[in-house]
């Protein structure tokens, strides 16, 4: 994709909570329309890099460039609204508010003609267990059906980039499977961009285009995805996993 248009770039990126520290020296780019599934062992720093895209940190030094604007000074709902769609580990979804009413209370107009605008019921067809439950209230919704309201939620602000924070832990293998079809419409089919936070990383790996593996906050593996799932061993020594698919 030589004509590629960059839609995200780090450059030198430190940050954390307050005065601590986490993310060091971070540089990464990502076109439009194009996955990278972001990797590493627990407490590397992962949810922190989100988490600082959507302004939930400190920054200490480097930039965030999102379509060409610098990040830093957009407060977090300044972020959502210039295209941020973030789905965070713990799910937040209005627990006390039906499903519908959870997409509905969201919703935003789409920034351009590009792409088909997400609306609920374009959810609804993406997540048809989500149709059958749209009168439920959040917490009568199971672990996967909150992750499908949660990713539904975010669809519905119409992002520009779609982070997802381990959208696949804690699932039952049915579900995981219903999500990855869904992850894999809405990117590879739909070309919406994506960060996609795992653990366990051969299903994502298959869907994204790049990877970047964090450790102790820094980024010690950058490159293909292919080239990672093609390499058990580097796998292997990067994520301290056995993978077997
Ligand atoms: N709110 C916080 N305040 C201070 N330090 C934090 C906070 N949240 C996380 N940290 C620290 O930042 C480091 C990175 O944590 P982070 O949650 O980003 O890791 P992670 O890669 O997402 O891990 P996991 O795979 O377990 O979700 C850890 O050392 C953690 O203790
Ligand atoms: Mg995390």
């Amino acid at each position: 994709m030589s004509n590629a248009l960059e839609l995200l770039r780090l450059d030198n990126l430190s940050a954390g909570y307050g005065e601590a520290v986490v993310l060091h020296d971070i540089s990464l780019r990502l076109n439009e329309g194009e996955t990278l599934a972001l990797l590493g062992r627990n407490g590397t720093g992962k949810t922190t890099l989100m988490d600082t895209l959507v302004g939930a940190t400190t920054q200490h030094s480097g930039q965030i460039t999102f379509g060409g604007v610098a990040l830093h000074p957009l407060a977090s709902h300044e972020r959502a609204a210039a295209g941020m769609g973030w789905v965070p580990q713990e799910r937040n979804i209005f627990k006390s508010l039906t499903v519908h009413e959870n997409l509905t209370a969201v919703a935003r107009a789409p920034r351009n003609q590009q792409h088909r605008p997400w609306t609920p019921e374009r959810v609804y067809e993406l997540f048809p267990r989500l149709a059958e439950r749209q009168d439920n209230l959040g917490t009568q919704l199971s672990g996967g059906e909150q992750q499908m309201l949660a990713v539904g939620r975010a669809l519905v602000l119409n992002p520009r980039l779609l982070l997802l924070d381990e959208p696949l832990e804690g699932l039952a293998p049915i579900i995981v499977e219903e999500l990855l079809r869904a992850i894999a419409r809405i990117t590879r089919e739909e070309g919406l961009s994506a960060i996609i936070v795992e653990q366990h990383p051969q299903a994502i790996l298959k869907i994204s285009h790049q990877a970047v593996v964090l450790d102790h906050g820094t980024v010690v593996h950058s490159g293909s995805a292919s080239e990672l799932l093609d390499n058990p061993d580097l796998l292997d020594r990067l994520l301290g996993v056995a993978q077997v698919d």
